[in-house]
């Protein structure tokens, strides 16, 4: 395939969405002052990238045991789980999924709370655990600022939630109300996570060397093990005899304070025009699955527009926002080289019926530009992390729709990280399952552990 020749106009526009070697490691370079900001007292205030502490600290030992409740929260559907650590390499897990309407994403928040409360009792019920007062760790992927493991404030809804009534006020509160409104639970909310800090966990339980936990999916984040020592914004972090503090970077909000102007095209600009959070999310709106599909569709509607694609045939499906589905770029990249296959489905799905051979190479080169920048960006925030630590072998551990299910995402981050890691560091990027069940128990078994040994805590 020789794109320039093929399609040049399509060639040109995908141009912008190339980022140099260079300008990879400006991209890290920013990152990094960012998280210093970030983790500082006196800039944490002004900071976009704002390395949120998780309160998070031990990270698995393998000796956890016990029953647990986990809730899953932060996408399109919400999860209940009931989790039991058995050994040191083995654990259960029943859980159910349940849809959320469009309807509780965007309204009241009180509605939000209380379908969870409701989900929860149900499940509850079902598994003769609604008196059994059990440990919960609530899995919530969104940002919060924690002044402790067990409470949360809401700082902003992200990834197309925009209840009312919550930004600002402790999560874990509004679901203690809604579960007392209820009168008919007894649980032990001890944990609110970020889905990254599971992933962390649940990734750390089976490799000890994990460092980072890496979320590429509707939305993108990371969290990675800092010293407690450099954690300013914990009360006392001079003195806490624990060594690790599991950050939450909270990435996605990179480059809204104009930092990443220099990579940003017209289309990224459209994209977030067309969300409820403006100027909000920059570098995951670059990266993540709720917004790759849009960015693809937005290059194919200029080349419609400029006759060059589809000639006279398109669909009016291709000209409604958010149409093309991120799956749809992994869809199409995991057809071989010249085969059309999936491509045909996606076409078909999207109404294009009759497509040339051009046209679906065409396609395919602009799916791989957009997913192509997606991992190069990752790949920076994962180095900026690893240098951050100067972990010299390091295990990543990643969940997402993004990193699962597109063909090539996983070979992509591995490729450029290599390039931009200083030599002798090693690192393995692994799939980590079951963040949101395992990691949440995990935090959930290490919080009630503490709580029964206060004095491992030697606070000033
Ligand atoms: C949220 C993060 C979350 C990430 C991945 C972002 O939109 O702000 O808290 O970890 O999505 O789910």
């Amino acid at each position: 395939m020789n794109p320039q020749a093929e399609f040049p106009e399509a060639f040109e526009i995908c141009q912008q969405f190339t980022i140099s070697h260079d300008q990879m490691i400006e991209v890290i370079e920013r990152m990094t002052k960012e998280i210093k900001m970030g983790l500082a007292r006196d800039t944490h205030p002004r900071s976009v990238v704002k390395c949120h502490i998780s309160h998070v600290q031990d990270l698995p030992t393998g000796l956890e045991r016990g029953k647990f409740l986990a809730l899953d929260l932060g996408g399109t559907n919400f999860r209940v789980l009931l989790v039991t650590l058995i050994s040191d390499s083995e654990s259960d897990m029943i859980s159910k999924t349940y849809i959320m309407d469009k309807s509780l994403i965007i309204g009241p928040g009180s509605e939000l709370f209380d379908f969870i409360a409701e989900c929860l009792a149900k499940f509850c019920k079902d598994h003769q655990v609604e008196r059994d007062n059990l440990p919960l760790g609530f899995t919530f992927s969104f940002p919060l600022r924690q002044d402790g493991l067990a409470n949360g404030v809401l700082t902003a809804w992200t990834k197309g939630f925009s209840c009312d009534g919550v930004v600002g006020k402790n999560v874990v509160q509004l679901l203690n109300e809604a579960i007392a409104r209820r009168g008919d639970l007894k649980i032990n909310i001890v944990a609110i996570i970020n889905d990254t800090v599971g992933t962390l966990m649940s990734c750390a339980f089976s490799s000890r060397n994990c460092r980072i936990g890496l979320i590429v999916g509707t939305g993108t984040n990371a969290s990675y093990v800092e010293k407690t020592a450099n954690t300013e914004m914990l009360q006392n972090f001079h003195t806490s005899s624990k060594q690790n503090m599991v950050i939450n970077c909270e990435w996605g909000a990179f480059g809204d304070n104009g930092v990443l102007e220099f990579i940003k095209t017209s289309y990224d600009k459209q994209v977030d025009k067309q969300t409820p959070n403006v100027n909000k999310q920059t570098f995951e709106k670059c990266i993540s699955g709720m917004y790759l599909g849009e960015l693809v569709r937005l290059i194919v509607v200029d080349l419609i527009y400029r006759g060059i694609l589809f000639k006279g045939k398109s669909s009016e499906l291709v000209f409604q926002k958010w149409s093309f589905e991120t799956s749809f770029i992994s869809e199409v990249e995991s057809d071989a080289p010249g085969q059309y296959r999936n491509a045909n489905i996606v076409l078909d799905k999207m109404g294009l019926r009759q497509a040339t051979d051009v046209d679906k190479r065409c396609l395919r080169f602009i799916c791989q530009t957009i997913s192509t920048r997606a991992a190069k960006l990752t790949s920076c925030g994962l180095v900026c992390l690893i240098n951050k630590m100067n972990a010299n072998d390091v295990t990543i551990g990643v969940d997402g729709s993004v990193y699962r299910f597109h063909p090539k995402f996983h070979d992509l981050l591995v490729h450029y990280v290599s390039k931009l890691l200083r030599p002798g560091y090693h690192f393995h990027i692994v799939l980590s399952e079951d963040g949101s069940g395992r990691g949440a128990a995990l935090v959930a078994a290490a919080a009630v552990s503490n709580k029964q040994n206060p004095s491992k805590y030697t606070y000033q």
